[in-house]
Protein backbone atom coordinates (compact mmCIF):
# COMPACT_ATOMS: atom_id res chain seq x y z
CA UNK A 1 0.00 0.00 0.00
CA UNK A 2 1.35 3.74 -0.96
CA UNK A 3 -0.65 6.41 1.30
CA UNK A 4 -0.63 10.24 1.18
CA UNK A 5 -0.55 12.12 4.47
CA UNK A 6 -1.95 15.72 3.80
CA UNK A 7 -0.02 18.12 6.68
CA UNK A 8 3.58 19.40 7.69
CA UNK A 9 3.85 19.01 11.64
CA UNK A 10 4.59 16.84 14.39
CA UNK A 11 1.30 14.98 13.95
CA UNK A 12 1.64 14.03 10.59
CA UNK A 13 5.37 13.04 10.84
CA UNK A 14 4.22 10.29 13.61
CA UNK A 15 1.23 9.17 11.65
CA UNK A 16 3.79 8.53 8.49
CA UNK A 17 6.32 7.26 10.96
CA UNK A 18 3.56 4.45 12.96
CA UNK A 19 2.03 3.50 9.71
CA UNK A 20 5.92 2.48 8.21
CA UNK A 21 6.12 -0.03 10.70
CA UNK A 22 3.50 -1.99 8.81
CA UNK A 23 4.62 -4.56 6.43
CA UNK A 24 1.89 -3.91 3.92
CA UNK A 25 2.99 -0.14 3.59
CA UNK A 26 5.29 0.42 1.25
CA UNK A 27 5.71 4.28 0.73
CA UNK A 28 4.23 7.02 2.38
CA UNK A 29 4.16 10.26 1.04
CA UNK A 30 3.63 13.70 2.96
CA UNK A 31 1.97 16.84 1.18
CA UNK A 32 3.91 19.02 1.97
CA UNK A 33 5.55 16.80 4.87
CA UNK A 34 8.74 18.53 6.83
CA UNK A 35 12.40 17.99 7.28
CA UNK A 36 11.65 14.69 9.43
CA UNK A 37 9.26 13.21 6.74
CA UNK A 38 11.88 14.32 4.15
CA UNK A 39 14.62 11.70 5.86
CA UNK A 40 12.81 8.95 7.30
CA UNK A 41 13.36 5.66 5.01
CA UNK A 42 9.95 4.87 2.93
CA UNK A 43 8.98 8.68 3.32
CA UNK A 44 9.43 11.30 0.65
CA UNK A 45 7.72 14.40 0.73
CA UNK A 46 5.39 15.88 -2.04
CA UNK A 47 5.42 20.01 -2.20
CA UNK A 48 1.84 21.79 -3.36
CA UNK A 49 0.04 24.26 -1.84
CA UNK A 50 -2.01 23.23 0.80
CA UNK A 51 -5.07 24.22 -0.83
CA UNK A 52 -3.92 22.21 -4.07
CA UNK A 53 -6.91 19.48 -3.70
CA UNK A 54 -6.42 18.59 -7.71
CA UNK A 55 -2.95 18.44 -7.61
CA UNK A 56 -3.00 16.20 -4.29
CA UNK A 57 -6.12 13.73 -6.40
CA UNK A 58 -3.93 13.74 -10.01
CA UNK A 59 -1.12 12.62 -7.86
CA UNK A 60 -2.76 10.05 -5.90
CA UNK A 61 -4.51 8.94 -8.73
CA UNK A 62 -1.28 8.21 -11.02
CA UNK A 63 0.63 6.91 -8.48
CA UNK A 64 -2.00 4.67 -7.28
CA UNK A 65 -2.10 5.60 -3.43
CA UNK A 66 -4.68 3.31 -1.82
CA UNK A 67 -5.14 6.09 1.12
CA UNK A 68 -4.93 9.78 1.82
CA UNK A 69 -5.12 10.12 5.65
CA UNK A 70 -5.67 14.51 6.32
CA UNK A 71 -3.79 15.68 9.05
CA UNK A 72 -4.79 18.89 9.93
CA UNK A 73 -8.31 20.68 10.45
CA UNK A 74 -8.34 23.82 7.49
CA UNK A 75 -8.21 21.38 4.69
CA UNK A 76 -10.47 19.07 6.33
CA UNK A 77 -13.19 22.50 6.46
CA UNK A 78 -12.47 23.22 3.31
CA UNK A 79 -14.01 19.93 1.71
CA UNK A 80 -10.28 17.87 1.23
CA UNK A 81 -12.64 14.70 1.94
CA UNK A 82 -15.41 15.34 -0.15
CA UNK A 83 -13.49 16.68 -3.48
CA UNK A 84 -10.88 13.63 -2.89
CA UNK A 85 -13.59 11.08 -2.79
CA UNK A 86 -15.52 12.66 -5.58
CA UNK A 87 -12.29 11.57 -7.61
CA UNK A 88 -12.37 7.79 -6.13
CA UNK A 89 -9.79 7.90 -3.65
CA UNK A 90 -10.04 6.32 0.04
CA UNK A 91 -9.86 9.29 2.14
CA UNK A 92 -9.34 9.07 6.33
CA UNK A 93 -11.57 12.69 7.55
CA UNK A 94 -14.51 13.88 7.69
CA UNK A 95 -16.27 15.00 5.15
CA UNK A 96 -16.77 19.04 5.22
CA UNK A 97 -19.78 19.19 6.76
CA UNK A 98 -18.67 17.24 9.79
CA UNK A 99 -15.77 18.88 10.33
CA UNK A 100 -18.16 22.14 11.42
CA UNK A 101 -17.55 20.26 14.75
CA UNK A 102 -14.95 22.06 15.37
CA UNK A 103 -14.75 24.85 12.18
CA UNK A 104 -18.06 26.51 13.77
CA UNK A 105 -17.70 26.81 17.90
CA UNK A 106 -21.48 28.38 17.79
CA UNK A 107 -22.68 25.19 15.52
CA UNK A 108 -20.74 22.40 17.63
CA UNK A 109 -21.89 24.58 20.76
CA UNK A 110 -25.37 23.98 19.23
CA UNK A 111 -25.06 20.15 18.82
CA UNK A 112 -24.00 19.65 21.85
CA UNK A 113 -26.68 21.11 23.41
CA UNK A 114 -29.47 19.51 21.39
CA UNK A 115 -27.84 16.13 21.80
CA UNK A 116 -27.94 16.60 25.68
CA UNK A 117 -23.63 16.59 25.78
CA UNK A 118 -22.25 17.90 29.22
CA UNK A 119 -20.82 21.40 28.10
CA UNK A 120 -20.12 24.97 29.46
CA UNK A 121 -23.05 27.33 29.38
CA UNK A 122 -23.00 29.48 26.79
CA UNK A 123 -24.26 32.44 24.42
CA UNK A 124 -23.68 32.70 20.88
CA UNK A 125 -23.82 36.70 19.56
CA UNK A 126 -23.64 38.40 16.53
CA UNK A 127 -22.89 41.61 17.73
CA UNK A 128 -20.40 43.43 20.15
CA UNK A 129 -23.19 45.05 22.65
CA UNK A 130 -25.82 42.00 23.13
CA UNK A 131 -22.31 40.49 23.55
CA UNK A 132 -20.85 42.49 26.09
CA UNK A 133 -24.19 43.29 27.93
CA UNK A 134 -23.96 39.90 28.56
CA UNK A 135 -20.78 38.94 29.64
CA UNK A 136 -21.52 42.36 32.30
CA UNK A 137 -24.26 40.23 33.21
CA UNK A 138 -22.40 36.77 33.99
CA UNK A 139 -19.37 38.74 35.38
CA UNK A 140 -15.46 37.23 35.29
CA UNK A 141 -14.06 35.23 34.62
CA UNK A 142 -15.68 34.01 31.36
CA UNK A 143 -14.11 32.88 28.29
CA UNK A 144 -14.59 34.42 24.80
CA UNK A 145 -14.62 32.46 21.74
CA UNK A 146 -14.70 33.49 17.78
CA UNK A 147 -16.53 30.83 16.03
CA UNK A 148 -14.50 29.65 13.52
CA UNK A 149 -10.61 28.41 12.81
CA UNK A 150 -7.72 30.68 14.53
CA UNK A 151 -5.16 28.02 14.89
CA UNK A 152 -6.01 27.95 18.84
CA UNK A 153 -5.66 31.47 19.06
CA UNK A 154 -9.03 32.18 18.96
CA UNK A 155 -10.42 31.42 22.38
CA UNK A 156 -9.51 34.57 25.26
CA UNK A 157 -9.86 33.26 29.22
CA UNK A 158 -10.89 36.57 30.35
CA UNK A 159 -9.95 37.78 34.17
CA UNK A 160 -11.61 41.03 34.04
CA UNK A 161 -14.48 42.73 31.93
CA UNK A 162 -12.10 44.72 30.12
CA UNK A 163 -9.83 41.84 28.85
CA UNK A 164 -13.60 40.32 28.06
CA UNK A 165 -14.95 43.69 25.85
CA UNK A 166 -11.46 43.75 23.99
CA UNK A 167 -11.83 39.93 22.89
CA UNK A 168 -15.66 40.53 22.15
CA UNK A 169 -14.17 43.65 20.23
CA UNK A 170 -11.08 42.08 18.33
CA UNK A 171 -12.95 39.45 17.18
CA UNK A 172 -16.05 41.23 15.27
CA UNK A 173 -13.63 43.78 14.38
CA UNK A 174 -11.93 40.51 12.41
CA UNK A 175 -8.67 40.00 14.16
CA UNK A 176 -9.13 36.28 13.22
CA UNK A 177 -10.58 36.53 9.71
CA UNK A 178 -14.04 34.08 9.01
CA UNK A 179 -13.28 33.31 12.37
CA UNK A 180 -15.11 36.77 13.06
CA UNK A 181 -19.04 36.88 12.37
CA UNK A 182 -19.87 34.84 15.85
CA UNK A 183 -18.92 35.35 19.39
CA UNK A 184 -19.29 32.08 21.65
CA UNK A 185 -18.92 33.43 25.36
CA UNK A 186 -19.13 30.44 27.85
CA UNK A 187 -18.86 30.20 31.49
CA UNK A 188 -15.08 29.42 32.70
CA UNK A 189 -14.34 26.28 33.82
CA UNK A 190 -11.59 24.72 36.22
CA UNK A 191 -10.21 21.54 36.21
CA UNK A 192 -7.76 19.06 34.13
CA UNK A 193 -8.51 18.88 30.69
CA UNK A 194 -7.93 15.58 28.66
CA UNK A 195 -8.32 14.96 24.86
CA UNK A 196 -10.42 11.93 24.07
CA UNK A 197 -9.28 10.81 20.36
CA UNK A 198 -11.76 8.15 18.86
CA UNK A 199 -11.68 6.47 15.51
CA UNK A 200 -15.28 6.34 13.85
CA UNK A 201 -16.60 5.01 10.74
CA UNK A 202 -19.95 7.29 11.33
CA UNK A 203 -21.62 3.97 13.46
CA UNK A 204 -19.03 2.19 15.64
CA UNK A 205 -16.55 4.39 17.89
CA UNK A 206 -13.77 3.10 19.78
CA UNK A 207 -11.58 5.56 21.54
CA UNK A 208 -8.01 5.91 21.57
CA UNK A 209 -5.98 6.21 24.78
CA UNK A 210 -6.57 9.11 27.00
CA UNK A 211 -3.99 11.75 26.51
CA UNK A 212 -3.26 14.82 28.35
CA UNK A 213 -1.77 17.82 26.64
CA UNK A 214 0.36 21.12 27.68
CA UNK A 215 -1.09 24.12 26.84
CA UNK A 216 0.53 27.00 28.05
CA UNK A 217 4.30 28.20 27.12
CA UNK A 218 5.08 28.48 30.82
CA UNK A 219 6.00 25.94 33.53
CA UNK A 220 3.36 25.47 35.91
CA UNK A 221 0.79 26.00 33.03
CA UNK A 222 1.57 29.72 32.99
CA UNK A 223 1.58 31.95 30.09
CA UNK A 224 0.31 32.24 26.69
CA UNK A 225 -1.46 29.16 24.86
CA UNK A 226 0.11 27.22 22.18
CA UNK A 227 -0.56 24.43 19.85
CA UNK A 228 0.46 21.77 22.79
CA UNK A 229 3.69 22.14 24.47
CA UNK A 230 4.00 18.15 25.76
CA UNK A 231 1.63 15.41 26.35
CA UNK A 232 1.82 12.04 27.68
CA UNK A 233 -0.60 8.63 27.49
CA UNK A 234 -2.47 6.97 29.15
CA UNK A 235 -4.09 10.23 31.42
CA UNK A 236 -4.73 8.56 34.30
CA UNK A 237 -7.37 11.31 35.06
CA UNK A 238 -9.45 9.27 32.70
CA UNK A 239 -10.28 6.54 34.66
CA UNK A 240 -12.10 3.52 32.86
CA UNK A 241 -15.54 4.84 34.27
CA UNK A 242 -15.59 8.53 32.93
CA UNK A 243 -14.34 6.74 29.71
CA UNK A 244 -17.07 4.85 29.94
CA UNK A 245 -19.42 7.90 30.30
CA UNK A 246 -17.73 9.64 27.39
CA UNK A 247 -18.60 6.96 25.60
CA UNK A 248 -22.16 7.13 25.98
CA UNK A 249 -22.60 10.65 26.96
CA UNK A 250 -20.25 12.31 24.51
CA UNK A 251 -19.19 10.34 21.29
CA UNK A 252 -22.20 8.54 21.03
CA UNK A 253 -24.52 11.38 21.09
CA UNK A 254 -22.10 12.84 18.91
CA UNK A 255 -22.06 10.73 16.11
CA UNK A 256 -25.66 9.97 16.67
CA UNK A 257 -25.99 13.93 16.29
CA UNK A 258 -24.45 14.09 13.12
CA UNK A 259 -25.84 11.31 11.73
CA UNK A 260 -29.85 12.72 12.36
CA UNK A 261 -27.98 15.70 10.76
CA UNK A 262 -27.55 13.52 7.61
CA UNK A 263 -23.79 13.80 8.42
CA UNK A 264 -21.74 10.65 7.83
CA UNK A 265 -18.68 11.04 9.77
CA UNK A 266 -15.76 8.93 9.43
CA UNK A 267 -12.12 9.79 11.05
CA UNK A 268 -11.15 11.15 14.26
CA UNK A 269 -13.58 12.62 16.41
CA UNK A 270 -11.70 14.13 18.95
CA UNK A 271 -13.54 15.89 22.10
CA UNK A 272 -11.25 18.02 24.22
CA UNK A 273 -12.49 17.43 28.24
CA UNK A 274 -12.60 19.59 31.42
CA UNK A 275 -12.06 16.83 34.10
CA UNK A 276 -13.85 19.38 36.89
CA UNK A 277 -12.90 19.02 40.59
CA UNK A 278 -15.72 17.21 41.65
CA UNK A 279 -14.49 14.33 39.27
CA UNK A 280 -17.27 15.60 36.37
CA UNK A 281 -16.78 16.91 33.41
CA UNK A 282 -18.01 18.64 30.00
CA UNK A 283 -16.87 19.33 26.70
CA UNK A 284 -14.45 22.52 26.51
CA UNK A 285 -14.73 21.29 22.33
CA UNK A 286 -14.92 19.16 19.61
CA UNK A 287 -11.83 18.40 16.73
CA UNK A 288 -12.21 16.69 13.92
CA UNK A 289 -8.98 15.49 13.57
CA UNK A 290 -5.82 13.95 15.43
CA UNK A 291 -4.57 15.80 17.95
CA UNK A 292 -1.14 17.24 18.28
CA UNK A 293 0.77 16.33 20.11
CA UNK A 294 -1.21 13.71 21.90
CA UNK A 295 -0.80 11.66 18.69
CA UNK A 296 2.60 11.73 19.41
CA UNK A 297 2.04 9.95 22.97
CA UNK A 298 -0.65 8.03 21.70
CA UNK A 299 0.72 5.86 18.27
CA UNK A 300 3.85 4.62 20.00
CA UNK A 301 1.72 2.79 21.92
CA UNK A 302 -0.92 1.49 19.71
CA UNK A 303 -0.52 -2.17 18.56
CA UNK A 304 -3.21 -2.38 16.38
CA UNK A 305 -2.24 -1.70 12.46
CA UNK A 306 -3.00 1.92 12.51
CA UNK A 307 -3.93 1.09 8.52
CA UNK A 308 -6.19 -1.27 9.05
CA UNK A 309 -8.27 0.77 11.63
CA UNK A 310 -8.22 3.59 9.24
CA UNK A 311 -9.74 1.40 5.88
CA UNK A 312 -12.20 0.06 8.52
CA UNK A 313 -13.77 3.46 9.19
CA UNK A 314 -13.45 4.52 5.42
CA UNK A 315 -15.28 1.41 4.31
CA UNK A 316 -17.60 1.64 7.62
CA UNK A 317 -16.99 -1.90 9.47
CA UNK A 318 -14.98 -0.54 12.61
CA UNK A 319 -17.48 -2.60 14.09
CA UNK A 320 -16.41 -6.08 12.64
CA UNK A 321 -12.59 -5.40 13.76
CA UNK A 322 -11.32 -7.05 16.95
CA UNK A 323 -10.60 -4.46 19.64
CA UNK A 324 -8.06 -2.31 19.32
CA UNK A 325 -5.13 -3.62 21.37
CA UNK A 326 -1.86 -1.62 22.95
CA UNK A 327 1.45 -1.89 23.97
CA UNK A 328 2.42 -2.44 26.99
CA UNK A 329 3.86 1.32 29.02
CA UNK A 330 3.14 4.58 28.70
CA UNK A 331 4.83 7.49 26.71
CA UNK A 332 5.42 11.34 26.49
CA UNK A 333 6.76 13.80 24.80
CA UNK A 334 8.56 17.27 24.94
CA UNK A 335 8.19 19.69 22.86
CA UNK A 336 11.55 22.05 21.55
CA UNK A 337 9.89 25.64 20.36
CA UNK A 338 11.93 28.12 18.38
CA UNK A 339 12.65 31.42 21.25
CA UNK A 340 9.48 33.95 21.40
CA UNK A 341 7.15 31.05 20.43
CA UNK A 342 4.16 31.82 20.44
CA UNK A 343 4.96 35.19 19.29
CA UNK A 344 7.46 35.95 17.23
CA UNK A 345 9.96 33.85 16.23
CA UNK A 346 12.86 33.36 13.88
CA UNK A 347 13.37 30.31 11.70
CA UNK A 348 16.39 28.67 9.54
CA UNK A 349 18.44 27.67 12.92
CA UNK A 350 20.58 24.95 12.28
CA UNK A 351 19.25 21.75 14.65
CA UNK A 352 22.07 19.61 15.52
CA UNK A 353 21.88 15.97 17.89
CA UNK A 354 18.72 14.34 16.47
CA UNK A 355 20.96 11.42 15.96
CA UNK A 356 22.30 11.41 19.05
CA UNK A 357 19.05 12.01 20.57
CA UNK A 358 18.08 8.89 19.26
CA UNK A 359 20.74 6.77 20.20
CA UNK A 360 19.14 7.52 23.73
CA UNK A 361 16.22 5.53 22.85
CA UNK A 362 13.61 8.21 21.83
CA UNK A 363 11.97 9.48 18.99
CA UNK A 364 12.18 12.52 17.45
CA UNK A 365 8.84 13.70 15.64
CA UNK A 366 9.70 16.47 13.82
CA UNK A 367 7.36 19.78 13.17
CA UNK A 368 8.47 22.64 12.15
CA UNK A 369 11.71 22.01 10.49
CA UNK A 370 13.27 21.60 7.08
CA UNK A 371 16.12 20.14 4.91
CA UNK A 372 18.14 23.36 3.79
CA UNK A 373 19.88 23.78 0.38
CA UNK A 374 22.89 21.46 2.19
CA UNK A 375 20.70 18.68 3.43
CA UNK A 376 21.02 19.89 7.17
CA UNK A 377 17.92 20.15 9.18
CA UNK A 378 16.98 23.61 10.17
CA UNK A 379 13.78 25.07 12.08
CA UNK A 380 11.07 26.45 9.94
CA UNK A 381 8.45 27.14 12.56
CA UNK A 382 7.39 27.48 15.93
CA UNK A 383 6.96 24.23 17.23
CA UNK A 384 10.24 22.70 16.00
CA UNK A 385 10.34 18.97 17.31
CA UNK A 386 8.82 15.95 19.32
CA UNK A 387 11.13 14.27 21.50
CA UNK A 388 9.17 10.80 22.76
CA UNK A 389 10.21 8.81 25.40
CA UNK A 390 8.44 5.30 26.31
CA UNK A 391 8.55 3.54 29.36
CA UNK A 392 7.00 1.28 31.89
CA UNK A 393 6.11 4.06 33.71
CA UNK A 394 5.57 7.65 33.92
CA UNK A 395 9.57 8.36 35.52
CA UNK A 396 11.09 6.20 33.10
CA UNK A 397 9.00 7.91 30.08
CA UNK A 398 9.61 11.50 30.75
CA UNK A 399 13.44 10.98 31.73
CA UNK A 400 13.76 8.86 28.78
CA UNK A 401 12.34 12.22 27.13
CA UNK A 402 14.40 14.79 28.70
CA UNK A 403 17.72 12.87 28.33
CA UNK A 404 16.89 12.64 24.66
CA UNK A 405 16.03 16.29 24.12
CA UNK A 406 19.07 17.64 26.19
CA UNK A 407 21.09 15.91 23.02
CA UNK A 408 19.43 18.59 21.14
CA UNK A 409 20.58 22.16 20.24
CA UNK A 410 19.48 24.96 17.85
CA UNK A 411 19.65 28.82 18.47
CA UNK A 412 16.92 29.93 20.84
CA UNK A 413 15.51 26.35 21.72
CA UNK A 414 12.96 26.31 24.30
CA UNK A 415 11.33 23.74 26.27
CA UNK A 416 9.13 23.02 29.32
CA UNK A 417 11.03 21.41 31.88
CA UNK A 418 7.89 20.12 33.60
CA UNK A 419 5.83 17.74 31.23
CA UNK A 420 4.15 15.69 33.11
CA UNK A 421 4.11 17.30 36.07
CA UNK A 422 0.44 16.34 37.37
CA UNK A 423 1.08 12.66 36.60
CA UNK A 424 4.41 12.56 38.51
CA UNK A 425 2.92 14.41 41.96
P1 LIG B 1 -10.96 25.29 22.68
O1 LIG B 1 -10.35 25.56 21.35
O2 LIG B 1 -12.41 25.59 22.76
O3 LIG B 1 -10.57 23.98 23.30
O4 LIG B 1 -10.21 26.26 23.67
C1 LIG B 1 -8.79 26.28 23.76
C2 LIG B 1 -8.40 26.24 25.20
O5 LIG B 1 -9.04 27.31 25.90
C3 LIG B 1 -8.83 24.99 25.93
O6 LIG B 1 -7.94 23.94 25.74
C4 LIG B 1 -8.88 25.50 27.36
O7 LIG B 1 -7.55 25.57 27.89
C5 LIG B 1 -9.38 26.90 27.21
N1 LIG B 1 -10.86 26.92 27.37
C6 LIG B 1 -11.80 26.77 26.40
N2 LIG B 1 -13.04 26.82 26.90
C7 LIG B 1 -12.91 27.02 28.22
C8 LIG B 1 -13.83 27.13 29.32
N3 LIG B 1 -15.15 27.11 29.14
N4 LIG B 1 -13.31 27.31 30.55
C9 LIG B 1 -11.98 27.37 30.76
N5 LIG B 1 -11.07 27.25 29.78
C10 LIG B 1 -11.51 27.08 28.53
N1 LIG C 1 -3.30 19.54 21.23
C1 LIG C 1 -4.44 20.31 20.93
C2 LIG C 1 -4.98 20.12 19.60
O1 LIG C 1 -4.53 19.32 18.82
O2 LIG C 1 -5.94 20.82 19.27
Amino acid sequence: MKVLVVGNGGREHALAWKLLQSKQIEQVVCVPGNGGTASMAGCQNLSLPGDDFEGMSSYALENEISLVVIGPEVPLAQGITDYLQSQGLMVFGPVRAGAQIEASKAWAKALMQSAGIPTAKAAVFTEAAAAKSYVNAQGVPIVVKADGLAAGKGVIVAQTLEQAEMAIDTIFQGQFGGAGNFVVVEECLIGQEVSVLALTDGLTIRPLLPAQDHKRIGEGDTGENTGGMGAYAPATIATPELMARVQTEVLERAIASLRSRGIDYRGVLYAGLMITPDGDFQVLEFNCRFGDPETQVILPLLATPLEDLMLACVQQRLGEMPPITWKQGVAATVVAASGGYPGEYAKGKVITGIKEAETTGVTVFHAGTKLNPQQQIVTDGGRVLNVTGIGENFEQAIAQAYAGIKAIEFEGMYYRRDIGHRVLH
